[in-house]
């Protein structure tokens, strides 16, 4: 069968990426918590998630050609745990179960939804973003409630780190680059969605106007799709674990050497301990006919 799971299918650049994807002739399994979605799931809770799993494996046949999650909640001062649930575990929890299914295709794409939030959100505790990469989300939610008015910004960055740093750590295994599965991240900064517009217009909103975008506009459902679309094609074959980051010139204007950056000397023992381990891991490629 196959087919791609797009998760936030309803709204913005899900919906965006769904309607791209069954005009091209692909079957869509569309998941959200909004009523006129293929499998309908509150990905927040651990039942929901649970629902929308066996749903999905039962209308993929057992193969995944891609996934693109991109269901996510924005940073609104009172839906702390909310967004953490959803931005962290909405995805990682979605697809650690669904591996095999996307394993079983070739080269199977699997596109997550960042943010450049993650870099550009100042005074976010180690110790939650940690917690979240643990998949602690009642925890964490209870440091971030703590933070007053940085509460909700802190909640989205944090939350968006964790997933990125878990699509970085995944995709470059032999469970997922070495199953053919391709997992790869897009940064978005501000993009005219109804998410963009519900902060604009909440207590959050000016934390969000205060950031300078270079490009003197938002982006749109529409051009964050075609990058999208591109990260689901063979032009991603090659392609694991990378950021793609599509903000208007926001991360670069606020830390333009923060990447690509040097490898600080302290980093050397780790590089050396991952090259003698890389064969073990099955993380070297087999040149032998070049
Ligand atoms: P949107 O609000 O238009 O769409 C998000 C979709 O996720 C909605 O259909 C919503 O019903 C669904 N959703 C929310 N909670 C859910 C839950 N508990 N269970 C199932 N589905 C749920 O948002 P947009 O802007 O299209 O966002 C897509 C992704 O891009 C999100 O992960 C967001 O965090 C991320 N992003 C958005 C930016 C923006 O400026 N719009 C900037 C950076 C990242």
């Amino acid at each position: 069968m196959g087919g791609f799971l797009v998760t936030g299918s309803a709204s913005g650049m899900g919906e965006q990426v769904a309607n791209r994807l069954r005009a091209d002739g692909h079957e869509v399994i569309g998941v959200d918590v909004a009523d006129g979605a293929d499998v309908v799931a509150d990905l927040a809770t651990r039942e929901g998630r649970s629902a929308a799993i066996l749903a999905i494996r039962e209308r993929s046949g057992g193969v995944l050609d891609g996934a693109v999650m991109a269901a996510g909640v924005g940073a609104i001062r009172g839906r702390e745990r909310l967004t953490v649930e959803v931005n962290v575990l909405g995805a990682t929890a979605l697809l650690e179960a669904l591996r095999p299914q996307l394993a079983a295709a070739d080269k199977a794409k699997v596109v997550v939804f960042g943010s450049n939030s993650t870099t550009s959100t100042p005074f976010v505790p180690r110790r939650v973003v940690s917690l979240l990469e643990r998949g602690e989300t009642e925890r964490a939610a209870r440091w971030i409630g703590r933070l007053g008015a940085l509460s909700a910004p802190v909640a989205y960055a944090a939350s968006k780190l964790a997933v990125s740093r878990w699509v970085r750590r995944a995709a470059v295994t032999r469970e997922w680059a070495g199953a053919g599965i391709r997992m790869n991240l897009i940064a978005p900064g501000p993009v005219l969605t109804p998410l963009l517009r519900a902060q604009l217009a909440s207590g959050s909103g000016r934390h969000v106007r205060s950031y300078p975008v270079p490009a003197l506009e938002y982006g749109t459902p529409e051009r964050l799709a075609d990058w999208v679309m591109t990260m689901l094609s063979p032009a991603a074959d090659f392609m694991v674990g990378s950021v793609v980051t599509v903000d208007g010139g926001t991360e670069a204007l606020l830390r333009p050497t923060a990447w690509p950056a040097r490898l600080p000397v302290r980093g050397v023992p780790r590089m050396l301990r991952l090259l003698r381990e890389a064969p073990r891991r099955g993380q070297v490629a087999d040149y032998s006919d070049i």
